[in-house]
């Protein structure tokens, strides 16, 4: 493992002003979303919607790194060049999602395991081999009666620690994401206590597993009250217990940590992440991994405007800015005007 080299790519992932465009979307969810807003999803489709995100003019000031899909990897842009090459050439690190979703976890109704693991060390050194610096691995915990049980915390942390030791072995960064669903009628408390019992059984099972911490990228969710239970979410108590359950329980050394949307509205997302970042010094790099909350607006204008590359790429931008802002904790909030809608988590 070399060490210094992941290192390197962990700090330049959570670079000051800068954050990750989640586009590792399945086909599956790509579908939904397309769907959602009546644009035929192909595998061409695809290709053009993400191209017009990874190819906006500017992208590289805010965007240190891209999450790719096993298909967009081996895709190229319009000019013929791949992807991943396309964002090495800007500056821009390429990423890739490892993990093949969500079964459910036997005699644990309710809950998920992901898998992916059989044949990954061989395919990682495939994606190595083509550029790729760093990879996701999602995995899902659930809040409701009686769950998460210790088991389904334990099984899935398992199967990130083997996750995470193959990819350094590979010289790949990985990011170890135990996403606490924003579904359900939970109460703000039980998402904390949630992300501090998942945060202490990964950390102690990576530790085991001879995971290379600083080498290491977490990606969280944030604490919030479920997107059900009717409680509004206050943006000053979601950002002190967000602070709180990770200055508790993530390792100081950590590469650094990263954050999803969750199906939260855009702007909820930057704001919660700018005052998070208020909060600060934190002592790792801390930026979003949005998917949803940078690209809902885009899709929707995208889809309104199918030939105006200038103004879906230019709304990209602006999310991006948005965004970049928000991490650093200097987003002007009165700048937000509410523009989407909150969405289901479950099935990415
Ligand atoms: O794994 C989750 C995605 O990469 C982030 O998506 O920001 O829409 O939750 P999201």
């Amino acid at each position: 493992m070399n060490q210094e080299e992941l290192q390197i790519i962990s700090k330049a992932l959570v670079s000051s002003g800068k954050g990750i465009l989640a586009a590792d979307e399945s086909s599956n969810t790509c579908k939904k979303r397309f769907d959602s807003v009546g644009i035929e999803c192909t595998e061409e489709t695809r290709r053009k919607y993400r191209g017009l995100l990874f190819t906006s003019p500017g992208a590289s000031e805010f965007m240190s790194g891209v999450i790719f899909y096993d298909e967009t990897f081996w895709q190229s842009s319009d000019e013929d060049q791949t992807f991943p090459k396309y964002l090495e050439i800007n500056n821009i690190i390429p990423g890739i999602k490892v993990d093949k979703g969500l079964i459910n976890l036997p005699g644990f109704p309710g809950e998920k395991l992901t898998q992916g693991l059989d044949g990954l060390p061989e395919q990682m050194i495939k994606y190595a081999d083509a550029g790729a610096k760093f990879a996701k691995w999602r995995s899902v915990i659930a809040i409701g009666e009686n769950i998460p049980t210790e088991e389904c915390i334990k099984s899935n942390a398992f199967v990130l620690a083997r996750y995470a030791r193959i990819c350094q072995d590979t010289g790949i960064v990985p990011i170890v994401e135990p996403e606490v669903l924003f579904d359900g009628t939970h109460t703000i408390e039980q998402s904390e206590q949630t992300l501090a019992k998942t945060y202490e059984i990964l950390f102690k099972t990576m530790q085991e597993m001879r995971v290379f911490m600083p080498g290491a990228i977490l990606k969280t969710s944030m604490v919030l009250p479920g997107k059900d239970s009717g409680a509004e979410i206050n943006h000053d108590d979601t950002a002190k217990r967000t602070v709180r359950v990770l200055h508790e329980h993530v390792p100081q050394d950590l590469g650094g940590v990263v954050f999803l949307s969750g199906g939260q509205k855009s702007n909820d997302a930057f704001i919660n992440l700018n005052r998070i970042a208020k909060l600060g010094p934190h002592p790792w790099g801390v930026t979003f991994s949005y998917s949803r909350a940078l690209q809902d607006p885009v899709l929707k204008l995208w889809a309104k405007d199918r030939e105006n590359k200038k103004a879906v790429q230019d709304l990209f931008l602006n999310q991006l800015r948005l965004a970049g802002a928000a991490s650093l904790g200097e987003l002007d909030e009165s700048e937000l005007h509410d523009n989407t809608e909150a969405t289901k988590s479950q099935d990415l």
